[in-house]
Order: C-alpha cells, then sequence, then structure tokens
C-alpha cells in the first residue's frame, strides 16, 4: 500500500485560505490514517508493506509553508512508530522523505514557474529506486538523495527555533518570493 496522495500551499498561515489549509490535513494526514486504519486488517492476512510519502519538509518547522511541514512531520512520526507496533505480524511501514522533486507538486503549491529548478531536486525515479532499495533492506525510514541526507540530520540536530529561524530565511529567498498567486 502506498500513501502517496497529498499537496502543499506555499505562503503566509495568515494570508492563505483555510479550507485550502484544513483540506490540506485531511489529504496528507486523516486520509492516510484512515486507509491505512481501514486496509491494514487486509495486509495483515496476506503480509505486505505500507510506503507513506513524508518530506524533508517534515523534520523541522517550515515557515510559508507550515500546515504542510506539520502534516509531514505527523506522518513520519505516525509510521515510524506504527512500524514498531506491526513488528512480526508480516506488515511494515516505510516512511519515504524526498526533497524536492519533479512533480506538479510546486504548480499545485503556487509557485510561478511550477517546477522548481534547484540543485536539490531529484527525478520521480530516483525516487521511487531508493524506496524500493529502502523496502528490500527492511529499513523503517529513507531519505532520498545524500543532499536531502545531510541536510535533514543537520536539521535534526539543531535546537527547532533556531533551525525554523534558518529555514525562514532560506524558504523567503527561495520559495516565498515565486509565489505566483
Ligand atoms: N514533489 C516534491 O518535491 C515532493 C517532496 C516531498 C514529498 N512530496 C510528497 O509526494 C507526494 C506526491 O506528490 P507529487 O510530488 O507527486 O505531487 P503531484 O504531482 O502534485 O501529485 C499529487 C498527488 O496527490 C493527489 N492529490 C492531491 N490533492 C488531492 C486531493 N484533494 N484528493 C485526492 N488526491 C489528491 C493527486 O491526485 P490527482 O492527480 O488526481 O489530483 C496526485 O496523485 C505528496 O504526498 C507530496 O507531499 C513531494
Amino acid at each position: 500500500m502506498i500513501n502517496n496522495s497529498g499537496y502543499g500551499s506555499y505562503g503566509r498561515f495568515a494570508e492563505g485560505e483555510l479550507g485550502d489549509q484544513l483540506g490540506m490535513i485531511d489529504v496528507n494526514v486523516r486520509a492516510v490514517v484512515e486507509l491505512t486504519g481501514r486496509l491494514l486488517p487486509m495486509l495483515k492476512a496476506r503480509g505486505g508493506a505500507i510506503i507513506t510519502v513524508a518530506s524533508t519538509a517534515a523534520f523541522q518547522p517550515t515557515p510559508y509553508l507550515a500546515t504542510y511541514g506539520a502534516t509531514k512531520a505527523f506522518v513520519l512520526h505516525w509510521s515510524l512508530a506504527l512500524n514498531e507496533e506491526l513488528r512480526g505480524s508480516g506488515v511494515r511501514a516505510l516512511a519515504l522523505c524526498p526533497g524536492p522533486t519533479t512533480t506538479e507538486f510546486f504548480k499545485r503549491a503556487g509557485l510561478k514557474e511550477g517546477a522548481v529548478s534547484d540543485s536539490l531536486g531529484q527525478t520521480t525515479e530516483e525516487v521511487v529506486e531508493e524506496a524500493l532499495q529502502a523496502l528490500v533492506k527492511g529499513r523503517p525510514q529513507v531519505v532520498t538523495g545524500w543532499k536531502n541526507k545531510v541536510m535533514t540530520a543537520v536539521a535534526s540536530k539543531l535546537p527547532k527555533p533556531l533551525v525554523t529561524r534558518i529555514g525562514a530565511k532560506i524558504l523567503e529567498k527561495y520559495r516565498l518570493k515565486q509565489v505566483g498567486r
């Protein structure tokens, strides 16, 4: 089972549409929990795996993408906890954490250019390849791409208020200025 559906929306929370933020929680969090809960009995009966697509955004608060980052922190922690609970059951849970990837995500999230051309970017094929390798190795979590691995390792070590401030500066420069709505 792959929990892949999700979207984000760049901008200041106070200036966005509240309905869009609440819909994001429904798709990125509620649907993941509900669909997994409903399908788990079937998965346990026949064995299998649940891949939940989190994000590098899960490793630190993400100003100007505040709700999105928080939904991804939720699914990362939830998937890791679920994997422990499922030990010995014949079902495993893998939290997949990609960074910027070439998809429709950035267009949907409100950036003018749509796709983001940045040096951190990966293709969907690269992300899928790393996800499947992690699944075969029985890993509970995979951050794809070496640059994303370094970035999330550093972000995880820094005090949360500091990493939030640094993140705000980076997102202001590389994302907020590109918002086209
Ligand atoms: N692209 C990135 O840089 C990146 C990085 C980290 C994590 N992710 C995560 O990767 C996952 C896949 O996103 P993507 O990058 O492939 O973006 P995408 O090309 O925009 O695809 C988003 C997917 O989510 C579905 N979806 C969006 N809103 C929905 C809604 N309200 N109800 C039901 N389905 C909905 C879309 O279905 P329809 O096509 O039917 O609308 C589509 O299948 C998401 O969870 C995203 O948060 C993406």
